[in-house]
């Protein structure tokens, strides 16, 4: 059976604090910016033409949305996240549904995205869900996905809890028995585009 998350507490009080309040908040639409034009770039070069379809899950409020779309104005965004504020406040504005990484079979996806991106929000999850998920994303990847995971070797600010995080080589197993390959900063050629990388490209 897996654990389920606590969503009650990604309430908007949870986004005023970490992305608005200038006393504490730690993301800036600069920084998202930066992140989505390297997995746009990576994913690019690897499918060898322009990003049409983006799956965002664990996505927020979407603020990945407007990054990429001010690099690829005609990118199709499917964001999904388990906060029932979120869904309520940017769902239709941003096409954003009610879902978790346990739900993702149950929610209608396509069988294919271009780039899948999950920012901050894999070591939020409970082991049981992070493989669940992490099964039904590798199948999902037409070309990279990008996965940001910290290990317990990262010092990393932020509120989750500290013991939940895993090991560095426990991570690479996870990813390589879904047939992720890393090719660098957060980024993952999925099983049906590793084959595009050459060998020294692996990170
Ligand atoms: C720090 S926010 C990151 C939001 C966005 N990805 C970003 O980069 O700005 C973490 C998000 O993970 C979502 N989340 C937490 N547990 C989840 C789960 N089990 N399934 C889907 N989303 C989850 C929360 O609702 C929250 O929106």
């Amino acid at each position: 059976m897996i654990k389920k998350t606590d969503t009650s507490r990604y309430d908007r009080a949870y986004f005023d604090h970490w992305y608005r309040d200038p006393q504490t908040k730690v993301k800036s639409s600069a920084a998202i910016r930066r992140k989505a034009s390297l997995a746009l770039s990576v994913a690019e070069y690897y499918l060898e033409r322009p990003v049409r379809t983006v799956l965002d899950v664990g996505c927020g409020e979407g603020n990945w949305l407007p990054a990429l779309r001010s690099i690829r104005p005609r990118i199709r965004y499917t964001g999904v996240d388990s906060s029932p504020y979120a869904i309520e406040r940017f769902g239709k504005k941003r096409n954003i549904s009610l879902g978790s990484f346990a739900t993702l079979e149950e929610i209608g996806l396509d069988e294919e995205y271009d780039l899948i991106v999950c920012s901050d929000t894999l070591f939020y999850l409970p082991i049981g869900e992070l493989e669940q998920g992490l099964a039904s994303l590798a199948p999902r990847t037409g070309g990279v996905s990008f996965l940001e995971l910290y290990t317990d070797q990262d010092s990393v600010i932020g509120d989750f809890p500290k013991d939940g995080l895993q090991s560095s080589s426990w991570h690479r197993k996870l990813l390589r028995s879904h047939g992720f390959l890393s090719v660098g900063s957060h980024c993952y050629l999925g099983p049906k585009a590793a084959d595009r990388a050459m060998e020294l490209e692996h990170a």
